[in-house]
């Protein structure tokens, strides 16, 4: 397998496929309060999919485990870093949530994720969601023809940890387009000028895990078996994440998963560069 370098003028059903999910969280994002269970959004976003004319890229998605992942987007909640299964299990007020989610519209797959506030939350959970929020972004600034992946990582990195907080290494963005994942992984930490050269057609996630502890993680054997997809944080701190998919313009970047409910751009972004 190797990067696909994709021709703009091509990209029609890809932008739709991406914006369809941005709108999947649009829709959720006056459903998210305490008393919820993850298993009631899931069911709200896979009949709204059916109405988007989308299917789910994560029911029946077969990782590298061996156990497909059930349900129609992840939620991953508190210290939960990323892949939780929605339960039956209500939220609560001042629970900090990952939606994370993926499409598939005529063949393209849409994938993005946001942090909800359920309720209100803490000072620091709160900071925590918006720090992670501008690494993303930090990272996107990054994207031009020239550039290279370590910039997106470094900035990444240099950004979160200059905030207090640590990077999550174990997982990664990842190309998409007509696969859910492809080439190349986009790590979220790295040193400038190394690693793959971006060039316009270029379509990738940058999704980083920001924990407000130590950056470890494991998988989540409480209740003495371990369900094959959720990961948690080693020391329980709390673990943010934002997901958007990025393509390499001419000149820049063009942000895919955007769509009317998306949150304003951070006030360092001044315009979007196509
Ligand atoms: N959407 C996740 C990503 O950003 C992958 C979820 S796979 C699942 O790459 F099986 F856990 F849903
Ligand atoms: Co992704
Ligand atoms: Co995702």
């Amino acid at each position: 397998m190797s990067i696909t370098y994709h021709d703009p003028a091509s990209l029609g059903d890809m932008r739709q496929a991406c914006r369809l999910a941005s709108e999947v969280l649009d829709y959720l994002t006056p459903f998210i309060q305490p008393g919820i269970t993850t298993n009631e959004i899931d069911r709200l976003a896979a009949e709204y999919m059916v109405q988007q004319g989308t299917t789910s890229a994560t029911v029946g998605y077969q990782g590298s485990g061996s156990v497909p992942f059930p349900k129609s987007l992840c939620t991953s909640v508190n210290h939960v870093v990323c892949h939780g299964i929605p339960d039956d299990k209500p939220l609560k007020k001042g629970d900090i949530m990952n939606i994370d989610v993926t499409v598939v519209y005529k063949g393209w797959f849409g994938d993005n994720s946001r942090m909800f506030i359920v309720g209100d939350a803490s000072i620091a959970a709160k900071r925590l969601c918006q720090i992670t929020f501008e690494a993303m972004w930090h990272g996107i600034l990054q994207v031009r023809p020239g550039a290279h992946l370590g910039d997106v990582g470094h900035a990444i990195q240099k950004f979160a940890e200059g905030n207090g907080y640590s990077v999550v290494r174990e997982f990664c963005g990842h190309g998409v387009g007509r696969r859910f994942h492809e080439e190349p992984q986009v790590l979220h930490y790295g040193r400038p000028g190394t690693l793959e050269e971006l060039k316009p057609g270029m379509i990738f996630t940058i999704e980083p895990m920001i924990n407000m502890g130590k950056r470890d993680i494991k998988e989540d054997h409480r209740g003495g078996k371990y369900d094959g997809w959720t990961i948690v944080t080693r020391d329980r701190s709390l673990s943010a994440q934002w997901e958007h998919a990025v393509l390499v313009t001419e000149t820049g970047y063009e942000v895919l998963t955007l769509s009317a409910g998306s949150p304003p751009l951070p006030s360092f972004v001044t315009a979007t560069k196509t």
